[in-house]
């Protein structure tokens, strides 16, 4: 086995399945970006996990918004999203390892070999895969075994710890059990066992007050700006307390997002005036729009900036995916040996 590296090696992925939004940033991108101070990371865009459900969010697409989508359309499309969404918010090339999965073909190599020392049984008590059928996705097999090209993912480049969120938990458990098997299958120590990291906001209200989700149409866009901006922010739902009454700063999703940007003092502030009835609904609505405008505006700028240099994003995600190689194949030199599969 490899010594242990000096600092933790992270790896995450991120599905470029929709624009993202602002539950996203405070549960994942964020810590993501936080991260590259503290270790070695990975990050990729998961598009081959993509193909198990694109072809359904592209009917679901084209239903509302009355035109046929192409599948492959959105994939690359949303692709170049992520990755610019990524780059703006502060993912550093220069320090992190960014790739799209699909420029790794070790991973897939890697997903057919763990697939031998999967059971069935394994796969069968995944909640995931079954919270997809119960919806309508394709029950394929790609779906089904989407756990081991998650696994492949992870142990391809030996990462010590997976940040995600609490819906990937069971995905990670899934990842050291196959570890475990491979390791003991063959006598030898090549995957570390790796362990998650779980994100830090669990749980950032929706503008519907459930958890802030694509699948439940209650997001705010991160990089959402102007009218359409407003317009979702001015229709978060709240109670119907009349203005110049007192307010109850707890249980208001308004307050809540405003929160996430606040300092303590601010917070502290708006909770006061909401109390003393100084201030309505409306009111702290726009104080929210100040808000996710004065923090995003750099990253607006940033991200614009790089969508006018497409090319540029490319030549990042191919340099990601040489780098990613690097250690992918070393991983695949061990596991032929090991296997006898050279
Ligand atoms: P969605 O629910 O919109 O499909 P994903 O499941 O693609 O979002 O989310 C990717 C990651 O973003 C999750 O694993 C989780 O860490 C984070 N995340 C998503 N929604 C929220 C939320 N409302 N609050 C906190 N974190 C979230
Ligand atoms: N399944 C993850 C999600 O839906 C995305 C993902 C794919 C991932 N491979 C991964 C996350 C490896 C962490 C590590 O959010």
């Amino acid at each position: 086995m490899d010594p242990t590296p000096k600092r933790p090696r992270y790896l995450s992925g991120v599905q470029p399945s929709g624009k993202l939004h602002l539950g996203n940033y405070f549960g994942a991108i964020k810590q993501h970006i936080e991260l590259q101070d503290h270790g070695e990371c990975f990050y990729f865009i998961a598009n081959y996990h993509a193909q198990t459900t694109m072809r359904d969010l592209a009917e679901k697409l084209s239903v509302e918004q009355s035109r046929k989508l192409k599948a492959a359309d959105l994939l690359r499309q949303n692709t170049l999203d992520v990755a610019l969404d990524y780059l703006a918010l502060g993912l550093d090339p220069a320090r992190a390892v960014f790739y799209r999965q699909s420029d790794v073909p070790e991973v897939t190599e890697l997903a057919w070999i763990l697939a031998t020392v999967t059971n069935m049984g394994l796969l069968e008590r995944a909640v995931s895969y079954k919270e997809k059928i119960d919806k309508g996705i394709d029950a394929t097999v790609g779906l089904f075994t989407y756990p081991i090209l998650m696994a492949a993912d992870i142990l391809i480049v030996r990462s010590n710890i997976v940040p995600v969120g609490k819906d990937q938990v069971q995905h990670l458990e899934m990842t050291a059990d196959i570890a475990g098997k491979f390791n003991r299958a063959f006598d030898k120590d090549i995957f570390p066992i790796p362990t998650y990291k779980l994100d830090k906001e669990s749980k950032v209200p929706g503008t519907d007050g459930q958890k802030m989700s694509k699948s439940y149409g209650n997001t705010i866009e991160i990089f959402a700006e102007g009218k359409p901006l407003e317009k979702t922010v001015m229709a978060i739902k709240t109670d119907s307390t009349p203005m110049g009454q007192p307010l109850n700063p707890e249980p208001c999703n308004v307050f809540a997002l405003y929160s996430l940007f606040a300092t303590s003092e601010e917070k502290d502030e708006l909770a006061a005036k909401y109390k003393a009835g100084t201030i309505g609904f409306g009111g702290a609505k726009k104080l929210l729009k100040e808000k996710i405008d004065s923090y995003f505006a750099p990253f607006r700028d940033k991200r614009r900036a790089l969508a006018a240099k497409p090319d540029t994003v490319e030549d990042i995600l191919r340099d990601g995916a040489k780098r990613a190689r690097i250690e992918t194949q070393r991983t695949m030199e061990k596991v032929y040996k090991a296997t006898g599969l050279r």
